[in-house]
């Protein structure tokens, strides 16, 4: 989620370090620093804002080392400011890290007992803190990373240095991407090809549990239990431009790839498998004010609205607690009964939409508690609300949004959960079933895109259709809308989402030979209900495709085109279901040869009326 580069070798290392930052810039990261060796100690600059901002204080900064770490951040724990910032040194460590440190309070909890002092809000910190402990007992450098991320729960990939070492970078990673770039006497680590590529094209990407010591003129990686590790070096022959989307053709590509990740993220550290307990950071409504609560209102705009439909029936599900969702901008200027037990929870993934922000001043005028599902750390609607949930969904440059909605849906489901459990309605029996299915979603998320290139040449042959119609029903009708949103922002064909009952209310008479009808068939308690509706599609000559579960044998005689998903349980077939319509909507698009990223029109974020 956050940027990370190192170096070590005879250039200055300020102007590598703040080149490699200004390559990953474009991701909108809110602040940044790098540490440097000088005069045998570590020197840290850092400050919030943009990497022209840090370039004015290097100017009249001295550094006489040549090596360095250097750091952008995305803000998930604590809010982006010059002491969140990255470089986090303390006793002569500096370290720089991507991730999320799980355990991270009751680490911090134990240092401060043992007298540590913090100075920031960030999960990070605890990293300088541990490694400086282990150094203080008398270990190596080494066997203090080695030590400390052994303490650590969660995902990390981390750069270091350390002032009794003043000669390398010791680097490590765990579910966080980490690379490391060869050189002539001179070695680099970073978090993202495009941050070292205008130096080396030589590069060494780290694996699972492998820490790697960086000097000058050698580096070497191991595993955590010490054993070396033989690896060749790549070479990289994408151009910078290729580079920035990770080696896929647009931002939108890439972040539907990232879905896997993103959902693991939202759920790390919320969850426990054994039990189906869930811990939501960031809400913190007390058992007797969630008794009270006898309605929901969930407001949002766009995609994040759709989130939200889908919300509706995990909620009520699993909680029993009616909800009501409403577009912000309907929301606003209607005077809604919400009051003081009533919940609001206003979903957006940018907390800048000027909708969705006027929807929660209306909320809190009513009395009602504010809970907002944020993907944007510390934007104006996670500040001003009660209680926030963030979706660790990471950067999202794409304007059509993906992996925010499926990291929104996510929080949501956590929230469902959390509220079911709390007040009773859900047995403990059922969260432990549910939480072991939950767990698996990002590998059936990773299983459907595995098939993204069946998807692929199903959207060439409709990319020159006029028009789609899109039929789901129950929890996967607001997929259909999706779906259909999808297509239209960025490939401009017209498309409708339609709950499936009631296509022979009005959209049937769409229906002819040239009419794609998208269907989504998951074996849930309305399967027969959506084949008759596919029966009717194809007596009028429509041509179908229909998303449907492996062993479905049933579609095959009846669909023109089968997308093959995994299957799921009812509640968390949207996770699946909405992949394959987002990869359909990308290559048709890509086909059209539209602006995939910045679709004409349209606004990544809606910060206006
Ligand atoms: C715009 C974007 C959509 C987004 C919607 C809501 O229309 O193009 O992708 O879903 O705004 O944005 P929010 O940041 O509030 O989720």
């Amino acid at each position: 989620m956050c940027g990370i580069v190192g170096y070590v070798g005879s250039k200055v290392p300020g102007s590598v370090l703040v080149e490699g930052l200004k390559r990953l810039e474009y991701r909108g990261y809110d602040s940044a620093g790098v540490a440097i060796f000088d005069n045998g100690g570590i020197k840290i600059c850092r400050c919030e804002g943009k990497i022209a901002d840090l370039e004015k204080r290097l100017v009249d900064e001295h550094f006489d080392g040549s090596i360095g770490i250097g750091h952008t951040r995305w803000a998930t724990h604590g809010r982006p400011s010059e002491t969140n910032a990255h470089p986090h040194y303390y006793e002569g460590i500096a370290v720089v890290h991507n991730g999320i440190i799980e355990n991270y309070l009751e680490l911090k909890t134990m240092m401060i007992e043992e007298g540590g002092v913090f100075s920031s809000e960030t999960d990070s910190e605890v990293l300088s803190h541990l490694i400086a402990r282990s150094i203080r007992k008398g270990l190596s450098f080494e066997d203090a990373v080695r030590e400390s991320i052994s303490m650590v729960r969660g995902s990390y990939a981390i750069a270091v240095l350390c002032e009794k070492d003043p000669t390398r970078i010791i680097a490590a990673r765990n579910e966080s991407p980490l690379i490391l770039g060869v050189g002539e006497n001179e070695n680099y680590v970073a978090s993202d090809i495009p941050a070292i590529l205008s130096h080396t094209r030589k590069m060494l990407f780290l694996d699972d549990g492998e820490i790697a010591v960086l000097d000058r003129d050698a580096y070497r990686i191991q595993t955590l239990d010490g054993e070396a590790v033989e690896r060749e070096p790549k070479h990289i022959s994408w151009d910078p431009i290729m580079a920035e989307k990770g080696g896929y053709k647009h931002f939108m590509l890439k972040e539907i790839f990232e879905q896997p990740r993103a959902i693991i993220d939202t759920l790390r550290g919320r969850i426990v498998e054994d039990t189906g307990d869930v811990f939501l950071d960031g809400v913190t409504l007390d058992e007797e004010t969630l008794k009270r609560i006898n309605r929901i209102y969930v407001i949002a705009c766009g995609t994040s609205y759709y989130a939200g439909l889908v919300g509706k029936f995990m909620i009520e599900e699993l909680s029993h607690i009616p909800v009501e969702v409403d577009l912000a901008s309907e929301f606003r200027y209607r005077d809604p009964l919400a009051d003081e037990n009533s919940l609001i929870v206003l979903i957006s993934q940018s907390g800048e939409t000027a909708d969705t922000l006027a929807a929660m001043r209306q909320g809190r005028e009513k009395g009602a508690k504010l809970l907002s599902i944020c993907n944007v750390v510390e934007s104006t609607l996670a500040r001003d609300c009660d209680h926030v949930l963030y979706t660790h969904a990471g950067p999202e440059i794409g304007v059509a949004s993906t992996k925010a909605f499926t990291c929104q849906m996510t929080a949501l489901l956590l929230l469902a959960m959390y509220l079911g459990r709390t007040r009773g309605d859900l047995e403990a029996d059922r969260a432990k079933e549910l939480m072991q299915h939950v767990v698996q979603v990002p590998g059936y998320v990773e299983d459907v895109l595995e098939r993204a290139e069946e998807i692929r040449e199903i959207a060439e042959f409709y990319a020159d259709a006029a028009d789609f119609l899109y039929l789901g029903r129950g929890i996967n009708y607001p997929i259909a809308l999706e779906g259909a949103l999808k297509l239209k922002e960025i490939s401009y064909i017209h498309a409708e989402g339609y709950p499936a009952g009631e296509m022979k209310h009005g959209p049937i008479a769409l229906i002819d030979e040239v009419m794609p009808v998208v269907t989504l068939v998951p074996r849930d308690s309305v399967y027969e209900k959506i084949l008759s509706n596919i029966e009717e599609v194809k007596a009028r000559k429509g041509q179908v495709i229909a998303v449907a579960e492996d062993d479905d044998r049933e579609i095959a005689e009846r669909a023109d085109h089968i997308i093959k998903v995994p299957h799921a349980d009812t509640i968390l077939t949207p996770f699946i279901l909405v992949i394959p319509l987002q990869l359909f909507a990308y290559y048709v698009a890509d086909f059209k040869g539209t602006d995939v990223d910045q679709p004409r029109n349209l606004a990544k974020s809606v910060t206006v009326e």
